[in-house]
């Protein structure tokens, strides 16, 4: 759906020259949510207006449906931009229009016959929840409302790609999180593409399925929400990470704490569906040994349940090879952390 292919985003005003994007390779798949996450001044903003042709790769290419951004230009760039739509953190409505107006203007300059234009309106305010306050005008509104025009905004002409630049990065935490799940919903059920750049782990967690870490203009670490939770690899995904769930070693179980106790300490690492089956259970049960639970975290992503579980157990060295080679059959990874 789009591919950026070695691309790299140089600012050049006669003096300095800055690298805002350096040698970007992603790939977004139809019906994805992928994030993009970076502190202030990665090349957040930079790569998503590359990505709608608001910006033109110094290097590289940015394909978006087949079609390369880089290369087309007046009419054929409109359109398709029509088809790739934006929502921005201070939403950028129109003050003196009504929410209504508001969601309308976008199909009167694409030219939509006006009484189109009024079922999408009604279609897109009853969408968003936004039934009832059609009339209001922005300044009426709170900012969870605001971003509730602004999407219905952004999807009037059908995008096939939604972008959005830090889109609840102005909103409180439960106004962050309704507005996360109406993406969520918009993109489950149109299987709409969404690239979200935050600078919030919380917002990859809750909706992404893959995320891609940007560190001074570069993607440092690229993966599967879950695969980058579980195991981080670059100290700044670490520490994007610890802002969420503390889900980091010497944050969690201390295995110190274990030395008191006789037998065997396993922790076990889930990674999605995995997760739903009855583990400690069907353990417990297969080899008649009463299991403790010692520690847990789980954390819930739009693709299921991670998290570690610490267990404690007096088994023999062949019980416990068994118990390893189960988990692995299981998906889940076994660590031993004592064996005494
Ligand atoms: N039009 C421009 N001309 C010159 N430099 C620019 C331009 N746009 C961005 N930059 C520079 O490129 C770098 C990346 O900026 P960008 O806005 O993409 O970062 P960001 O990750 O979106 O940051 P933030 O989280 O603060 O929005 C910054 O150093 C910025 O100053
Ligand atoms: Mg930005």
């Amino acid at each position: 759906m789009i591919v950026l292919r070695n691309v790299s985003k140089i600012f050049d005003n006669g003096k300095v020259k800055l690298t805002a994007v350096d040698n970007v390779n992603l790939t977004v798949e139809q019906g994805q949510i992928y994030g993009i996450i970076g502190y202030s001044g990665a090349g957040k903003s930079t790569l998503i207006r590359l990505l709608n042709g608001l910006e033109k790769p110094t290097l590289g290419h940015v394909t978006v449906n087949g079609q390369d951004i880089s290369l087309v230009k007046g009419e054929a760039l409109r359109q398709a931009r029509l088809k790739i739509s934006m929502v921005f953190q201070h939403f950028n409505l129109l003050w003196s229009r009504t929410v209504r107006e508001n969601i309308a203007f976008s199909m009167q300059i694409a030219g939509v016959p006006k009484a189109k234009i009024q079922t999408r309106v009604d279609e897109l305010i009853e969408l968003v929840g936004l039934k009832g306050r059609e009339n209001a005008w922005p300044s009426q509104l709170s900012g969870g409302q605001k971003q509730r025009v602004g999407i219905a905004r952004a999807l009037a002409n059908n995008p096939d790609v939604l972008l959005c630049d830090e889109a609840t990065s102005a909103l409180d935490p439960q106004t962050t999180d309704q507005i996360l799940d109406l993406l969520l919903d918009i993109n489950r059920r149109f299987n709409l593409t969404i690239v979200l750049i935050t600078h919030e782990m919380h917002v990859v967690r809750k909706i992404c399925d893959r995320v891609a870490v940007m560190e001074e203009g570069k993607v440092v670490e690229e993966g599967e929400v879950i695969k980058v939770f579980t195991h981080p690899q670059k100290p700044i995904t670490q520490q994007f990470i610890r802002q969420v769930s503390q889900y980091t070693e010497k944050e969690t179980f201390n295995p110190e704490l274990t030395s008191e106790l006789a037998g065997t300490v396993i922790k076990l690492t889930f990674t999605g569906h995995s997760t739903h089956q009855p583990v400690v259970g069907e353990l417990t049960l297969r080899y008649g040994l009463p299991f403790n639970i010692l520690h847990g975290k789980m954390t819930q992503t739009a693709h299921g349940v991670f998290g570690q579980l610490w267990l404690h157990v007096q088994a023999t060295e062949e019980q416990l090879n068994n118990i390893l080679a189960d988990l692995q059959q299981s998906d889940i990874e076994g660590e031993v952390i004592k064996h005494v």
